[in-house]
């Protein structure tokens, strides 16, 4: 049996998973680092702590396999997509990163659209200027860290530093590339004009490869730290959104998906680059060799969650710990208790600003219309519902761009609630599929090291092969009247709250 590595380098974590040729999962590890918040709006990590994380996740999936290390014939990279790493003229790594739902740069994305326009940046990158992508965090070093600017050598996202770190190679693929802001998304290859207009080096970029392209071997040293064979391939791999989107089978037109994951995420793969005009969906290069992709991004999915159980939920913790449930069931369990409509809590999911479909990086979360008679399930239901009621506003528009939808997906750490999937459903009204295979981005990218090591003949092949619809989640249609008017009550509130 032939086996494929993949990794996920997330934003609370590094998932790294093994599989064998058919798709199943043999080991997987997960190891954990800090986010930094210097300032609010702000988030970084470092870089260094993604690679402790590899090295340790790799480590513990190969011991407890008992796989031979020469049977893994390929490895795959995905991760938190944008993240700015700077690397100076002896590979050390500049500063810690600036990652993806960092908002500080909105002075260097008016300057791009000052120096573009928007309709040409949307033209070439598929996006009009946006503070989470990679481009304006580096126009951000320039202008106020300029020491730090002038050691720059090269330039990396998260997952490419780990490449880098593993096969001694400077390379990105086009997924990942796309969300940096200077790939021509058409071409597929760094734009000369956006380089040119700002002003960049483009000796700073890594080489742009096709994601399930080999693009470098495990080097001795990397192999002695993580104990895998020398010279075993890595392909391109992807940004996590492509490579969670094939690791559901999300690979021709027809079938989209949906993903609470920290951030949120509604994605369709078309056969041609599709643009919404306003750019408030992303447009960028599918994994798929030929193949672009839409998506609608919210920024605070399971992350809202997450916070509401830091910051008001030391009961709940205390009691799912000396019971030994997941503190998410448990409060997905309140949530249930609640009503469709949160007894009248309507939450705004806006704590890191919002992508789709405001396009606002200062905007603020909201619990509006909390009343005397409201409790905590009521709190945490709205919670579940707000994040819905984004997801549908992505939903809506890649609808409004004329992609066919036949079956809506859904996967993430968020959607493993019953009681969050369903509410989904019913917010959707469309019936929502689970996958048999739970991994995710991790599967998405061994599923390219596979084709990068001739194990499949294409992406398309090994989808079918291995991702299979698991369970379906009906939408309960009496209550498509309640969640309509919640929904609006929802998309009536950012006008009225936006400059607050
Ligand atoms: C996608 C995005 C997030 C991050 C973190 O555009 O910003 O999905 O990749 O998961």
């Amino acid at each position: 049996m032939r086996y494929l590595l993949g990794l996920d380098i997330g934003t609370s974590g590094t998932k790294t998973a093994l599989f064998d040729e058919e798709g199943n999962t043999i080991k997987t590890a997960t190891y954990g680092y800090d986010l930094f918040q210097p300032q609010a709006g702000w988030a970084e990590q470092n870089p260094e702590d993604w690679w402790q994380a590899v090295t340790s996740g790799i480590k513990e999936v190969i011991e407890k396999s008992n796989v031979k290390v020469s049977d893994i014939k390929g490895i795959g990279l995905s991760g938190q997509m944008h993240g700015l790493v700077l690397l100076d003229k002896d590979c050390k790594v500049i500063r810690n990163s600036i990652i993806w739902c960092d908002q500080r740069t909105e002075k260097e994305c008016n300057y791009m659209t000052e120096v573009i326009g928007k309709e040409r940046l949307i033209k070439i990158t598929g996006n009009p200027a946006l503070t989470g992508f990679t481009l304006s965090k580096l126009l951000w070093v320039r202008n106020n860290e300029p020491d730090n600017y002038k050691k720059i050598y090269k330039i990396l996202l998260p997952k490419d530093y780990i490449r880098f770190k593993l096969t001694n190679v400077f390379a990105t693929e086009v997924s990942d590339a796309s969300g940096m802001q200077m790939l021509d998304i058409s071409t597929r290859n760094w734009s000369e004009e956006i380089l040119n207009e700002l002003k960049i080096d483009k000796s700073i970029l890594a080489d742009v490869y096709e994601s399930v392209v080999v693009s470098g071997h495990v080097t001795e040293e990397a192999a002695e730290l993580t104990k895998l064979a020398v010279n075993t391939p890595v392909v391109g791999g992807a940004g996590d959104q492509a490579a969670g989107a094939i690791g559901n089978g999300i690979v021709s037109e027809g079938i989209i998906s949906t993903v609470i994951g920290t951030s949120g995420v509604v994605f369709a793969a078309t056969d041609t680059p599709r643009f919404d005009e306003k750019g408030r969906v992303h447009t960028l290069c599918h994994a798929v060799p030929n193949k672009w992709h839409v998506m609608g991004v919210t920024q605070g999915a399971g992350l809202s969650l997450n916070w509401f159980k830091r910051t008001f939920c030391a009961k709940e913790v205390e009691d799912s710990k000396k019971a030994g449930v997941n503190i998410y069931d448990l409060l997905t369990e309140e949530a249930s208790k609640s009503k469709p409509g949160s007894n009248g809590i309507v939450y705004l999911p806006y704590l890191m600003g919002e992508r789709t479909p405001h396009i606002d990086p200062n905007v603020k979360g909201a619990f509006l219309g909390v009343s005397l008679i409201n409790n905590h399930d009521d709190f945490v239901r709205s919670i579940l519902e707000g994040v819905s009621f984004s997801l549908k506003n992505c939903l809506d528009l890649i609808e409004g761009m004329k992609v066919n939808i036949d079956e809506i997906r859904v996967s993430g750490g968020g959607a493993e609630s019953t009681i969050w999937r369903q509410i989904l459903a019913d917010v959707f009204q469309y019936p929502l599929t689970t996958v048999k295979a739970s991994e995710g981005p991790a599967l998405g990218v061994a599923i390219l090291a596979g084709v990068g090591a001739g194990i499949y003949d294409s992406v398309e092949d090994a989808c079918n092969k291995i991702i299979k619809g698991n369970s379906k989640v009906t939408p309960n249609l009496e209550l498509k009247e309640v969640y309509e008017k919640v929904y609006q009550k929802y998309n009536s509130a950012y006008p009225k709250i936006k400059d607050m």
